[in-house]
């Protein structure tokens, strides 16, 4: 068995569980302010005023795991499986590049068969090659094993998203069935780390059973494996999931300032790395993607995938947006001038923490 030890070898430096959990807990609107402010003033300082962006392409909701979370688990019924065509997947990234999004993300449902591992490895070679190389390509496919994270790679793929979900492995084992193992997962993580990848990872904010103290060991143990990026967001309803039943009191505003918080607390961590304001933050709130920015994340992610695509690849509810989706460019251009904040067009935007690590 692999154990956390084992797998990250850089050494644990002791930041104070306490203070962690003592900033996560801050509660009155004049603390969390000042917590976003030291945290905004820190990504300024490191990443300065520039916000990273990605274009994210869902381009199948196929998937064999099912995660008691979320909405497109095998087992529910409701949702009719798609999964786009090779040459629209890379006719949407490209047209993409072409209204400047330097960087996309491919993500989808989880699948390990030949078949889908040989596509996505074609589909990759072909946006790098008729991109001319342009193309910052971020994969979020889930666990794979070490050969196909080093296939992919090698076409082209350099940066990867693998949440943890939450580090606590008890929690783990309550909110996915048994045949999702914690330690393939850690494994997982090591491995893309060792091909070369820029690694993110993350975690669900406020899932029930979860405690303010999880949280905190979330936050140590990003930093303890060293990640180059991190994109995690609030536990959002899906009825048709097991968790829901597990649901008191869900209450949208507590999970949104949480989410902040988590924010604001990586960046004092990992004053360098990329941490995105997410989808759910935006969801919660229209606001969502401005206070994640000014929290202190450096990314946001609008969705590029196709219309007809998007009802189906409903993780959480109430997560497709149609405002910022129908011309996300212009959007985001408007956001970013509203904040001051500028986009700088074609960039893939590494973290600074993976060119410094390199
Ligand atoms: N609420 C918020 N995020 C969710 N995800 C899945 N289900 C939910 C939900 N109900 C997130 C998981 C997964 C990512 C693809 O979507 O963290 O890693
Ligand atoms: Fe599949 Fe990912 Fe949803 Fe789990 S969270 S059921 S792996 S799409």
């Amino acid at each position: 068995m692999v154990t956390k030890e084992s797998v990250f070898s850089k050494p644990f430096i002791d930041v104070n569980h306490e203070t962690v959990r003592r900033l996560l807990n801050l509660s009155s609107p004049d603390d969390m302010a000042q917590l976003f402010q030291q945290a905004f003033r820190t990504k300024c300082r490191v990443v300065g005023s520039q916000i990273y962006i990605r274009g994210i392409v869902e381009f199948s909701n196929i998937c064999e795991k099912n995660c008691f979370y979320c909405g497109i688990r095998k087992n529910n019924q409701e949702v009719e499986r798609f999964l786009m065509p090779e040459d629209e997947i890379v006719a949407v990234s490209l047209q993409a590049h072409g209204k400047g999004f330097g960087s996309i993300l491919l993500q989808s449902g989880e699948r390990i068969d030949k078949t889908f591992t040989t596509m996505v490895e074609r589909v990759i070679r072909r946006i790098k090659e008729e991109s001319d190389g342009r193309i910052g390509i971020t994969l979020s496919l889930g666990e794979q094993d070490r050969e196909t994270y080093r296939r992919w790679f090698e076409a082209g793929a350099h940066r990867y998203l693998l949440r943890i979900e939450t580090s606590n492995r008890r929690l783990y084992e309550k909110v996915h069935p048994k045949s999702h193992d914690y330690d393939i997962r850690l494994q997982c993580l090591k491995s893309l780390r060792e091909i070369g990848y820029q690694v993110g990872s993350g975690v669900l904010i406020g899932m029930p059973g979860q405690t303010v103290d999880d949280l905190a060991d979330d936050a140590l143990f990003f930093r303890k494996i060293d990640l180059d990026m991190i994109g995690m967001g609030p536990y959002i309803i899906h009825s048709l999931t097991p968790l829901a039943k597990k649901v008191v009191n869900y209450d949208g505003h507590r999970q949104l300032n949480l989410g902040l918080k988590m924010i604001a607390v990586c960046r004092l961590l990992m004053p360098d790395i990329n941490i995105a304001a997410t989808t759910a933050l935006q969801t919660l709130n229209p606001t969502g993607w401005e206070q994640g920015i000014h929290a202190g994340a450096n990314v946001v992610m609008p969705n590029i995938t196709p219309e007809k695509y998007r009802k189906e690849y409903n993780l959480y509810e109430g997560k497709n947006h149609p405002e910022e989706s129908s011309d996300p460019m212009k959007y985001l251009q408007k956001l970013f001038d509203d904040i001051k904040e500028d986009i700088i067009p074609n960039q893939w935007g590494d973290s600074p923490h993976f060119k410094k690590r390199t």
